[in-house]
């Protein structure tokens, strides 16, 4: 599994995009450190703060079918399901990541799978609140 079956598969995703009022389609995938893999679409709500991002469906996905470990996400998006753009992932998004991913974990985001760029966690999420400040 490389960034370019990622890619693909994330686009693949985007077409069960629920984006009525955005028009937005988002579509990541997400691969744990097993090999598993899991789809995720942004899901918009006519009470539009309710809408969930295609990186949080992905991972609350993962979560809720036992994964722990996650390696990679690809997302792509565009308006109208065209992609012209990275789908650089929201901070909100980005802070969910940080709570289940280490800061090596790789995000891609592509406009094609010969044009696809790579970040680390960490470095996208820099001073992050973390958990361990909880004292759990
Ligand atoms: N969106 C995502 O799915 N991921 C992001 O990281 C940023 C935004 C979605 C939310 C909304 O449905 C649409 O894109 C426009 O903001």
């Amino acid at each position: 599994m490389d960034k370019k079956d990622l890619f693909n598969i994330a686009k693949d995703a985007m077409k069960h995009s629920c984006a009525s009022y955005s028009n937005y389609n988002v579509g990541a995938a997400l691969l744990c450190k097993n090999g598993n893999l899991y789809k995720g679409c942004n899901i918009e709500n006519a009470s539009y703060s309710l809408t969930n991002c295609a990186e949080r469906t992905a991972i609350f996905t993962a979560i809720a079918n036992g994964e722990k470990e996650f390696e990679a996400i690809c997302i792509v998006g565009g308006k109208n399901g065209v992609i012209t753009d990275y789908a650089m992932p929201c901070g909100a998004c980005r802070q969910v990541l940080s709570e289940f991913c280490d800061a090596e974990f790789k995000v891609y985001v592509g406009t094609d799978e010969n044009n696809i760029n790579e970040f680390k966690l960490a470095d996208l999420l820099p001073y992050s609140f973390d958990k361990s400040k909880l004292g759990e």
